[in-house]
């Protein structure tokens, strides 16, 4: 039986449309989800929205909706997005749904029992943009960082988590597990945060009419992050996390917190297993710039879907940026990898072969390989594999384009053209069906066209010429 492995992105905020950012994690994701898929693993993918943050009731008032209609409409541009983008998601769980309501219900029971949730009085600041609670340590004179706004004061009557009570069963279970969140850097800062000492926290806000009500007591909504986290379980349920929670968590760096302190915690309050591990991406800004909705910067996706083709975006992503590291993004450095490593790079490289390929067809495999692409494909494979598994998809990609690089040179050298020799050519051919293979989960509709044009019938190869992969932009 294919073994499962599930993986999760965060389930995004609504107040917005996707920006590349968000876009980013996405494609990290659906790019590990095709490589298990590739390695025979029956995947569940989960993406989906956070629906039901304070921010959700500001956006639609902004636009004069009614707030559920507002969140349908939002959700539904998030879920297409994904759609156009080509994510391979296998669910799109939202917040509001049912069956995270009563998950959520069910795992405040399991931590009420468990005896860490209390009333308590809340005092102290709240940042609306991080939907956090904040310490005056976290400020920059007195705004925070994050989103450029002062926090409110607020004191309230809350529900409190008893998040002190899990700092040593934290720490104890990081020892036991050193891969749980990668890269190692960030690790450590985990690490030192809870090191530090946890405070309990508060989970829930009075007088608001937006949001997940608590168990048995209507005055109260739960907050948001504290339902939001369960939205992992809420996508398979219960019983299928207990069975198999998640393989991973792919989050970006600012909240790992959440993921990889907070809810190792509440999932130990509920006697459930935990994620086996939390992969955080860096962050990027736009031409130096943080990416912020009151600064206009964002960047929608879509446009530059259009423009470059989904794969162009996805592979600019993965191979600029290393992942785990902070990173920038401009349009002219994504226009310059285009023409370099795709028009000119594998477009080109792939248009050689299969106009060679077309011309010499059908091809005999008897001729065989040539015993250096051989060794070559064999080593890239190797590199692929190791790499990819790291998350270092640069990387990954680089080695492939060293072996696009070698079968350009092999190409110049042999003349095939001239001396129409059929092992050169077969062995060419099938180093190109080796780099489809090899980006097919980082490029996948570009590994499809690739593959399309190499045909196997009976005992011999069938190469046709087929479209042009990324033509040029002028
Ligand atoms: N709703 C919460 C997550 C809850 S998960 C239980 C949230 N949503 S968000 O819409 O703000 O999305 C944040 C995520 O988007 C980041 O963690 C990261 O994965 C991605 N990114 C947003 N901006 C980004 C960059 N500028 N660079 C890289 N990733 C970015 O937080």
């Amino acid at each position: 039986m294919a073994s499962r492995f599930y993986l999760t992105t965060p389930i995004y905020y609504i107040n917005d449309v996707p920006h590349v950012g968000h876009a980013y994690t996405t494609f990290v994701a659906d790019t590990f989800a095709r490589w298990k898929r590739s390695r025979g693993n029956e995947v569940v993918f989960a993406t989906g929205t956070d629906e039901n943050a304070q921010k959700t009731v500001d956006a639609a008032a902004k636009t004069g909706e009614d707030v559920q209609r507002y969140t349908d409409r939002m959700a539904e541009t998030w879920q297409k997005t994904w759609q156009k983008l080509g994510i391979s998601n296998t669910d799109f769980i939202r917040t509001t749904e049912q069956r995270h309501i009563k998950t959520v219900h069910e795992l405040w029971r399991r931590i009420a029992e468990r005896g860490d949730i209390y009333k308590g009085r809340y005092e102290g600041l709240y940042c609306r943009g991080c939907e956090a609670f904040k310490k005056e340590s976290d400020l920059l004179e007195g705004f925070c960082p994050d989103h450029n706004m002062q926090p409110e004061r607020v004191s309230e009557e809350n529900y409190f988590f008893r998040l002190s009570k899990y700092q040593i069963p934290l720490l104890d279970f990081y020892d036991g597990h050193p891969n749980f969140v990668v890269p190692e850097k960030r690790f450590h800062e985990v690490r030192r945060f809870v090191e530090e000492g946890l405070e309990d926290l508060s989970i829930s806000r009075a007088a608001r009419e937006w949001g997940i009500p608590v168990p048995g007591d209507d005055s109260q909504r739960i907050y948001v992050w504290f339902e939001a986290l369960m939205n992992y379980v809420s996508a398979i349920g219960v019983d299928a996390w207990r069975e198999h929670p998640a393989d991973v968590h792919m989050v970006g760096k600012d909240i790992l917190r959440f993921h990889a302190a907070i809810w190792p915690a509440m999932l130990m309050s509920a006697g459930l297993p935990l994620p086996r591990q939390i992969a955080a991406n860096g962050f990027f800004t736009i031409e130096g710039v943080k990416i912020s909705k009151s600064l206009g910067n964002m960047v929608d996706p879509l446009v530059l879907t259009e423009k470059y083709g989904a794969d162009a975006l996805r592979y600019f992503l993965l191979r600029e940026i290393p992942f785990g590291e902070d990173g920038d993004f401009s349009e002219r450095k994504l226009e310059e990898r285009y023409t370099a490593d795709l028009a000119n790079g594998l477009g080109n490289f792939s248009a050689r072969v299969l106009a060679l390929g077309e011309r010499a067809s059908p091809l005999d495999p008897k001729t065989g390989v040539d015993s250096v692409i051989e060794l070559r494909i064999r080593e890239t494979r190797h590199i692929l594999e190791e790499k990819t598994l790291g998350y270092r998809f640069n990387e990954a990609l680089a080695a492939v384009w060293e072996l696009i690089s070698f079968g350009d040179a092999y190409v110049n050298e042999k003349k095939p053209w001239e001396t129409n020799n059929m092992r050169t050519i077969f062995s060419l051919v099938a180093l190109l069906d080796n780099v489809a293979a090899s980006i097919a989960s980082f490029l996948p509709a570009t590994s499809e066209k690739i593959t399309g044009s190499i045909r196997w019938t009976d005992h011999t190869m069938v190469v046709s010429k087929g479209e042009t992969l990324f033509p040029r932009m002028d």
